[in-house]
């Protein structure tokens, strides 16, 4: 039996991954307390120890805020660990899935961006993941770069849960309302991921939910889903956010490559959101 490898398996998404494994398949979850993946010889011991077939790339730093404070880190937790898995990965003919994401694009397209465009980051964060994705592409042939975005899920910091960890404990809600994206579930994403990994699509693919909304219609979708409707959000722009990274406005990621592949779309991203208060979250 062939082993998958994931990185990142006590995070958001590397959690769901692991846990969405299709039956029989023999994963094996690696975390921090595994090894600090920007050492090369936490690599090269992983490889040595499990021989894995395909990895799925999920560890990063994901502190989009940390990064900005912080590049170097970013670069060293983002760009240098992936380069460094890409190489293990080259030397032994291993395909590699590497988690990307929306950041890479500056937000400034009107249209969805499609794999093709040319990325533009506008910080630090998306710049550490622009260049872990050069370093995948510069080093392997048997690779595939899957971009997605706002994600969330249960076990991990995310949108969703701190707008209703918020309005459960009462506290008032400014919501920005002018960042655009797709709403992606960790719970919808992990099983495409399976479906990508055994996949022969190379270069770059974006996987996301369907459907785009504003960062308030995310939050109104959330509290509805969760009977926490009568919550007031008080829309702001997000110049009026109190953060020190610029972001993305209207960073929206085409899917038609992944649906032309003849793979499943994910649901919309209403349907995912309802499903995942319903089953995470109570009150
Ligand atoms: N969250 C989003 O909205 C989003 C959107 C688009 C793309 N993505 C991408 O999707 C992937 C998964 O994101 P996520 O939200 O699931 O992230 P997450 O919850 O922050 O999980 C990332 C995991 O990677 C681990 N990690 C980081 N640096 C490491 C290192 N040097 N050595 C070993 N482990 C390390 C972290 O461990 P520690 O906690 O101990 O540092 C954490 O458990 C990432 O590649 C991210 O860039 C995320």
């Amino acid at each position: 039996m062939s082993t998958v490898l994931i990185t990142g398996a006590a995070g958001m998404l590397g959690s769901a991954v692991v846990e969405s494994a299709p039956v029989g398949q023999d994963v094996v979850g690696v975390t921090r307390a595994n090894g600090d993946l920007t050492d090369g010889d936490t690599a090269r011991a992983t490889f040595a120890a499990h021989a894995p077939h395909a990895v799925i790339h999920c560890a990063a730093y994901t502190d989009v805020d940390g990064c900005t404070r912080d590049p170097q880190r970013a670069r060293r937790n983002n760009a240098k660990a992936t380069a460094l898995l890409a190489q293990e990965c080259a030397e032994r003919g291993t395909r590699l899935v590497f988690l990307s994401t929306d950041y890479v694009f500056s937000g400034a397209k009107a249209e969805p961006y499609k794999e093709g465009d040319t990325p533009d980051p506008i910080n630090p964060y998306g710049e550490s993941k622009l260049a872990a994705e050069r370093a995948v592409a510069e080093l392997l042939d048997d690779y595939l770069i899957v971009r997605t975005q706002w994600l969330y899920g249960p076990g991990g910091s995310n949108f969703v849960s701190a707008i209703l960890n918020r309005a459960q404990a009462g506290e008032p809600l400014q919501v920005v309302e002018d960042e655009f994206g797709s709403p992606t579930y960790t719970f919808d994403l992990a099983p495409a991921l399976w479906l990508a990994v055994a996949s022969e699509l190379r270069g770059t693919v974006h996987i996301t939910n369907s459907g785009h909304c504003s960062r308030v219609e995310l939050a109104a979708a959330a509290l509805q889903a969760a009977g926490l409707a009568d919550t007031g959000i008080e829309p702001i722009a997000s110049a009026d956010w109190p953060s020190p990274t610029a972001r993305p406005l209207h960073a929206i990621l085409d899917n038609s490559r992944w649906v032309q592949a003849g793979y499943p779309p994910l649901r919309p991203w209403q349907e995912a959101v309802e499903d995942f208060i319903a089953t995470h979250f109570s009150r």
